[in-house]
């Protein structure tokens, strides 16, 4: 049975976890996809690092190595940045290849002209790990809550965060202390400007919004104000009359039009998402049908989010050894109503 041969466009936290995963699982995964899932190239920026992991895969500093090398049939884009990953992302759908990617910034921004390369060249365009890290969220909103008028997606999305305001609270840790300590741990964009600033979340929000509300929702849509104001004092109030601080992103549909923010919250500490703390994520997803359901788990690190990514590339895989589709048409792109920002 001939294998599938995948790039990776960077092995950092993410990549280094899907090498581990895919290495660690293949005689599984080689199973639920009928061939061998084997990794020809991974594109790096210093070939000369020095990697946790060792892989028989060839490294290269130069794209254009992987863009025309036909027998890569799949790029997994876990480099971060808008750009290149962006252009490198187009050029790969244009070339007829699969894409997979872990980029909210690039799917929050270019997520329009990126699935309408997709649908016209007749690949794929999976982005399970851009939201929640290791967290089911993206396929069951928009295939498994399909059938619902979705009115609320609600919760804590960045992981970072939410492991410096658990440590504020719990350790009485210092802001700078403990943002270093989610940077060493892998969770943090290359700039945590990102995740302190709210943008982070702004941007999976604003992803989720799309897809569950059916309409396009922007960055400009979206009231964004972070965690960089909060101090332990703020804390130690919020404590004293029964409260937690959370950094929460919310998005509301009703008859007038969407509503989406990112700000953070006083929650009771009878609240369920009061109790989510360290790197977990929960996200609340109410739709007519269906009524309330709630989606929990590591919202980044290595592992997790390299779960969510080989999911995907386990996906597409198997449908290239089937020679079938299971693309789904997005239908994110309607123009709706949104409240004005008050920024
Ligand atoms: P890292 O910074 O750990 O790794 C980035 C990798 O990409 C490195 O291997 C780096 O090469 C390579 N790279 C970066 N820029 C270039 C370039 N211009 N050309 C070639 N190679 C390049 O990032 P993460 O693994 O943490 O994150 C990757 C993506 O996944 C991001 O989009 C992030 O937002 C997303 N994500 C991350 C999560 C996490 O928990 N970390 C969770 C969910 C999503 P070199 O090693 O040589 O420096
Ligand atoms: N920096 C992000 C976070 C990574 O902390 O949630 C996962 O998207």
């Amino acid at each position: 049975m001939s294998a599938i041969h995948i790039a990776l466009l960077g092995m950092g936290t993410v990549g280094t976890g899907v090498v581990k995963i895919l290495s660690n699982h293949a005689p599984n995964i080689e199973k639920k996809v009928g061939a061998p899932v084997i990794i020809k190239k991974i594109l790096v920026r210093n070939p000369n690092k020095t990697r946790d992991i060792a892989t028989d895969a060839q490294i290269v500093t130069n794209f254009d190595e992987i863009l025309t090398d036909p027998d890569i049939k799949v790029v997994v884009e876990i480099m971060g940045g808008e750009f290149p990953a962006k252009d490198y992302m187009l050029a790969a759908l244009n070339a007829g290849k699969h894409v997979i990617t872990a980029n909210k910034d690039v799917v929050a921004k270019h997520g329009r002209e990126l699935f309408e390369a997709a649908e016209e060249n007749h690949t794929d365009f999976l982005f399970e790990a851009s939201v929640g890290g290791g967290i089911p969220i993206i396929r069951p909103l928009k295939q498994c809550l399909a059938a619902n008028k979705i009115s609320d997606i609600m919760g804590i999305v960045n992981g970072t965060t939410n492991y410096m305001l658990t440590k504020m609270t719990n350790e009485k840790m210092d802001y700078g202390d403990v943002l270093a300590e989610a940077q060493s741990k892998g969770y943090a964009e290359a700039d945590p400007t990102a995740d302190v600033g709210g943008y982070d979340a702004a941007r999976k929000i604003a992803i989720l919004a799309s897809i569950g509300f059916g309409a396009r929702i922007t960055l400009d849509d979206v009231y964004v104000e972070g965690i960089t104001n909060i101090t332990i004092e703020d804390i130690e109030y919020a404590r004293e009359l029964g409260y937690v601080i959370k950094l929460l992103a919310v998005a509301k549909q009703d008859e007038h039009g969407i509503n989406v923010r990112v700000h953070p919250a006083f929650l009771p500490n009878t609240h369920p998402l009061a109790a989510v703390n360290d790197v977990y994520n929960a996200i609340f997803i109410k739709g007519d049908a269906v009524g309330e359901t709630m989606f929990y788990g590591r919202g980044a690190g290595e592992l997790p989010t390299a779960s969510a990514v080989t999911a995907d590339i386990i996906d597409v895989a198997r449908d290239i050894r089937h020679n079938v589709s299971s693309r789904i048409l997005c239908t994110c792109f309607e123009q709706k109503p949104i409240y004005p920002v008050n920024k």
